[in-house]
């Protein structure tokens, strides 16, 4: 196995539905809905940013998105929202992300991340899940101000661990994520917990996992 593990943040050691979780029963029968409308409006605001050259740092974006989700879906309580931008800051990591982690530290390999997100959201996110002791690095995209898939992101791993393309094992719950690691040289990890069908065929992972528990058993 390659002995540099990158791990994606939000979505893949983090889980960005744990914030609608903990009000759920004030957020009323389409929580589900309006988090799912938040996170889609996340992603795609760093798309079409990155494509029309611009770039807003990805708090910013998380906060435009929940106005825009809270918005759309009216049945939501719009003074839920300090608490839910409280919560994404401070989100809970997957039950498996700590030990998959650990596995791999005592694996003798090296652990990061590469995100999205701006050092400060990565920081309250990594101390609140009490992972930092785990990771070797975390990278985000904000040195760049441009977002993933852009391939200059996913070239910040090859610099910091100095190594080439092919060393590193790429780790992410976004399948379009994980297009764009492997279209840069990673091996990708897809975790799929949601069970979704596969995409982006051209650019298939090594391996896909249903969540982060076998991550340390060889691939
Ligand atoms: C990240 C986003 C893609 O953490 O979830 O980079």
């Amino acid at each position: 196995m390659s002995s540099i593990f990158v791990f994606d943040a939000y979505g893949t050691l983090f889980d960005v539905h744990a914030a609608i979780s903990r009000f759920r029963e004030q957020a009323g029968p389409d929580a589900d809905r309006m988090s799912e409308i938040w996170r889609g409006k996340q992603l795609e605001y760093t798309w079409t940013l990155t494509l029309a050259g611009h770039y807003v740092e990805f708090w910013t974006l998380t906060e435009r998105a929940l106005d825009f989700a809270l918005a759309r879906v009216p049945s939501v309580d719009k003074a839920l929202k300090p608490k839910l931008l409280e919560a994404y800051f401070k989100l809970d990591a997957f039950p498996d992300a700590r030990a998959a982690l650990r596995a791999l530290k005592a694996k003798g390999c090296k652990t990061g991340i590469l995100s999205n997100g701006s050092p400060k959201m990565l920081k309250g996110a990594v101390d609140a899940a009490n992972i930092g002791g785990d990771l070797d690095a975390v990278l985000s995209v904000d040195v760049l101000k441009m977002f993933k898939p852009r391939p200059e992101v996913y070239r910040l791993v090859t610099d910091h661990y100095k190594c080439t393309a092919g060393d590193v094992t790429f780790v992410s719950s976004n399948r379009w994520d994980v297009m764009g690691a492997v279209s840069c040289g990673f091996r990708g990890i897809w975790v799929n917990r949601g069970k979704m069908p596969d995409e982006y065929l051209d650019f298939s992972p090594q391996k896909t996992l249903g969540d982060l528990s076998g991550l340390a058993q060889p691939q």
